[in-house]
């Protein structure tokens, strides 16, 4: 919930920076031209992580990593059939999923050595990328992004670790795991 009040709160400063600029401009022809300059931006290296039900849950999903030009990961979420309420989402160290109950995927992503915690602290696993809110209909999203992550092959590359939903909320204090219980779905990235 603090990544949404956060997006929500940049989303508010760009609206103001949108605003300020259409009252002094009243054209608009600014704005305009601003999209496809932004949709222009040139892609970087990807990922993809296809999430599988494990536990004997209904979870199904995908997970997309997109590497920025100004470094960091761009990281999107999404996920069905999953129960409504709030899931711990974290990037385990193997990228192996095929035990039953997704234990094959090892513990959190931490080539840092750092402590567990939630994805706006400064000290955390690489792999914590905190909470995902599911609604009534089994949907979810989650939109991210990481300075500790890339795309590109190193150290703190995405590819060959895994993605893993959970089964409760991510307490961003509990060592080594936030207490999140079990491991719904489990994918792969590639
Ligand atoms: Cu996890
Ligand atoms: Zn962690």
């Amino acid at each position: 919930m603090k990544i949404r009040t956060l997006f929500a709160s940049t989303l508010g400063a760009a609206a103001l920076v949108l605003a300020g600029c259409a009252s002094s401009s009243p054209s608009g022809s600014a704005s305009s031209s601003a999209a496809p300059a932004a949709s222009k931006a040139p892609e970087g290296p990807s990922a993809r992580a296809t999430l599988e039900s494990k536990s004997g849950s209904t979870v199904t999903g995908t997970v997309t990593f997109a590497q920025l030009a100004a470094g960091g990961v761009r990281v999107h979420v999404h996920v069905e059939n999953a129960p409504p309420g709030t899931h711990g989402l974290h990037l385990h160290e193997k990228g192996d999923c095929s035990d039953p109950e997704g234990k094959s995927a090892g513990g959190h992503f931490n080539p840092g050595s750092m402590p567990h915690a939630g994805p706006m602290a400064e000290k955390r696993h690489a792999g914590d990328l905190g909470n995902i809110e599911v609604g009534a209909d089994g949907k979810g999203d989650l939109d991210i992004k990481s300075d500790l992550l890339t795309v590109t092959a190193g150290t703190y590359s995405v590819v060959g670790r895994s993605v893993v939903f959970h089964e409760k909320a991510d307490d961003f204090m509990t060592q080594p795991t936030g207490n999140a219980g079990g491991r719904l779905a489990c994918g792969v990235i590639q």
